[in-house]
């Protein structure tokens, strides 16, 4: 007789996106925390990095002494290491785990080098191309004023040391391209206290995860 065998769902695909100290860390804790207390499995990576040839690439992206990096050559490198990530972890992970969350994803490449550095169609048709196919479920995007972030963080790095008008334009970004993709893209606001974030969060999380 035929054994009946049941065909593990994929992984729920989270993606959390925003702007410089926007508390994407704080957040993806708690939904570590709200994903784990279901017995769920979870899986977390960040880019660029998480393998070891985009945490490399990570380093050269974010090192304040590269300064000559081109626009596109920084386009190339942020493709390059998601790559690499798809290719080495996600490809595979998305067949074991119940959920994987994703510290940026494409959206970052559409606002960062598409939107805020120009690069439009190159970044949008690089997105196309080098995501192979792989799209978020949910993006969290924690809005924040571009001045409160910056002013959270410690020290900057290259993209974070850029001026406050190229800060202004990712919040403008992120916010056209979540009116755009409003059913994936949802907004939270980062200005509220940690508790509260942590709420909303959780509420639109536990939504998805119950319609599994
Ligand atoms: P993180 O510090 O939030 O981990 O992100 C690394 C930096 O890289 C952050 O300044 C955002 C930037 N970035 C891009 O410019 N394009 C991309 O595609 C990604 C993934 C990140």
């Amino acid at each position: 007789m035929a054994q009946k065998t049941v065909k593990k769902k994929k992984a729920l695909f989270v993606t959390v996106e925003g702007l410089e100290g926007s508390g994407k860390s704080s957040l993806i804790k708690t939904l570590e925390g709200l994903i784990k207390s279901r017995k769920l499995s979870c899986k977390i990576y960040r880019e660029p990095g998480t393998t070891r040839v985009g945490e490399k690439i990570r380093k050269i992206l974010l090192d304040k002494n590269n300064s000559e990096i081109s626009p596109h050559t920084e386009l190339l490198l942020y493709l390059a290491a998601r790559t690499q990530l798809i290719e080495e972890k996600l490809k595979k992970d998305i067949n074991i785990y119940d959920v994987i969350i994703c510290d940026r994803f494409f959206d970052s490449t559409l606002v960062y080098q598409g939107y805020a550095l120009g690069l439009g169609k190159a970044a949008e048709r690089g997105v196309d191309i080098f995501s192979l196919g792989f799209v978020p479920d949910i993006t969290f995007f924690l809005d924040v004023d571009p001045k409160l972030g910056l002013s959270r963080l410690k020290g900057r790095d290259r993209i974070e040391s850029r001026p406050l008008s190229f800060h202004n334009r990712l919040r403008e970004g992120y916010l056209q391209l979540a009116k755009i993709n409003s059913s994936r893209i949802k907004i939270i606001n980062a200005r509220a206290s940690l508790g509260e974030v942590s709420t909303a969060a959780r509420k639109l999380l536990e939504g998805y995860l119950e319609n599994r």
